[in-house]
């Protein structure tokens, strides 16, 4: 593959998450977040896994950042458990030996020449602050600013990158919609929404934050998004993807980057009967001009498309002009590079945003280590190196993508999946612990050698 024409600005790096990784769930003072929780609750999380010891990173991170190094990534994607910070989340005081730890870390990395880019809030709250209504109380937005305010005046001598939140989708739609994140609820819509609101407020509000307490911070918020397309010409699929990309994309960007929340969603969940007209009282004056408070970047998590059809109407109706789909990984999401260009270019066109960093591409596949202890994980390969040639085509044509942070170092705690579902790079033992360079991993090394 070619060089990236700007290859000294482009960053390469590698990513993960707190919960996902670190274990050391009681060491410490850290007090207990949302997802210890909800994992050790009956049925939440497949073969009842959580995130007690997971890769025990917490204790391993030297070894962790040695196979970084010798990867060959320039930057390292991590978050902050925000409990081993404030165990409760109301302390006004840091838990020290918790916010060493982090320290430790940012130390070792840079002693690596990798540089550090920390995620505040990868969904891992401390319960303390969920016992008092979580991101729907607007009380929240002030917790997190208090928390930004230590974590950027800890880390701030060393650590310039930094992304306020990971995802809020994921928290706002899978916790109060579909239930499948903490705190677990169905079809609250009302509270899905104030989630949302909640957490671009926070994020608003600590940028400055972070960026008094950083000299040349850079920082962005991460948001999950795709390309959504109606299965059919029908009528009834493009309405309901038009409700599908407000309620997942739009509900996020519009506010962002043009001060304003999608009507249509709003309608769409009225008309529905989902929230009621007192719902939407949520938005205060002034909120918006804070939640568009200018950031350096905007963070990217792409996975798949979307393909949307109207549930609802009889299949066959519309299934004349169901569109090809490609191969899917073993989560069963399509794999569509294309993607990830058309929503490059979607962000440029229409959302005029700055720069992008893609901090998080993968895939899924269960590949396991041979009798000569090597995983040949080809369909992993194929995947990164199909993506990252749409994104390489998206920058030569001018787009300001400047980064690129393949998910995952190592296969972790997979959320409500628990360890069934693999997006490492690195083939972890569950049981010893032992690491193990996937194909994957020796292709992205080679690959990174070439771009320099
Ligand atoms: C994203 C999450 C990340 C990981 C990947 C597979 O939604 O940010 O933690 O679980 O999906």
């Amino acid at each position: 593959m070619k060089k990236t024409k700007k290859k000294n600005d482009f960053r390469w790096g590698i990513a993960t998450s707190s919960y996902q990784i670190e274990g050391a769930h009681d060491l410490h003072g850290r007090g207990p977040s949302v997802w210890d929780v909800f994992s050790h609750s009956k049925g939440r999380v497949k073969n009842g896994d959580n995130g007690d010891i997971a890769c025990d990173h917490y204790h391993r991170f030297p070894e962790d950042i040695k196979l970084m190094k010798d990867l060959g990534v320039d930057s390292y994607r991590f978050s902050i458990s925000w409990p081993r910070i404030f165990p409760i989340g109301t302390e006004n005081k840091v838990n020290q030996p918790g916010m060493d730890f982090y320290d430790r870390l940012v130390d070792e990395l840079l002693e690596n020449d990798i540089t550090p880019f920390v995620t505040l809030n990868h969904w891992d709250i401390p319960q303390g602050l969920e016992d008092l209504g979580g991101w729907t109380n607007r009380d929240m937005v002030e917790q997190f600013v208090k928390y930004s305010h230590y974590l950027s005046r800890g880390l701030g001598d060393r650590v310039s990158n930094w992304i306020t939140h990971n995802e809020p989708w994921c928290i706002s739609f899978l916790g109060y919609v579909e239930g499948r994140k903490p705190p677990g609820l169905k079809n609250e819509w009302a509270k899905s929404l104030h989630t949302a609101h909640h957490l671009l407020l926070s994020h608003g509000k600590a940028v400055p934050e972070i960026k008094s307490n950083v000299k040349n911070a850079k920082v962005g918020i991460t948001l999950n998004l795709n390309t959504a397309i109606p299965a059919s010409d029908s009528e009834y699929d493009k309405k309901e993807c038009a409700f599908y990309d407000a309620q997942f994309n739009r509900l996020y960007l519009d506010p962002l980057y043009k001060q304003k929340y999608p009507e249509l969603l709003f309608d769409r969940l009225l008309e529905k009967e989902a929230i009621k007209q007192s719902d939407l009282n949520f938005i205060q004056e002034g909120d918006l001009k804070i939640i568009s408070t200018p950031t350096d970047f905007l963070g990217v998590n792409y996975y798949s498309r979307a393909v949307i059809r109207d549930e609802s109407i009889d299949e066959k109706l519309n299934e004349n002009h169901k569109i090809p789909m490609g191969p899917k990984t073993d989560f069963g999401w399509e794999v569509y590079p294309r993607g990830i260009y058309d929503l490059l270019k979607r962000l440029q066109d229409e959302y005029n945003v700055n720069e992008i960093m893609i901090t998080e591409n993968g895939c899924s596949y269960g590949d396991a280590p041979d009798k000569n202890n090597k995983v040949n994980d080809i369909k992993r390969v194929e995947y990164h190196r199909s993506h990252i040639e749409q994104i390489l085509l998206a920058v030569d044509e001018g787009i300001p993508c400047t980064g690129y942070f393949a998910w995952s170092l190592m296969d972790n705690f997979e959320w409500a999946e628990g360890y069934s579902q693999r997006f490492g790079l690195i083939w972890v033992d569950f049981e010893s612990l032992e690491r193990v360079p996937k194909e994957s991993y020796y292709w992205y090394q080679n690959f990174l050698k070439s771009q320099k």
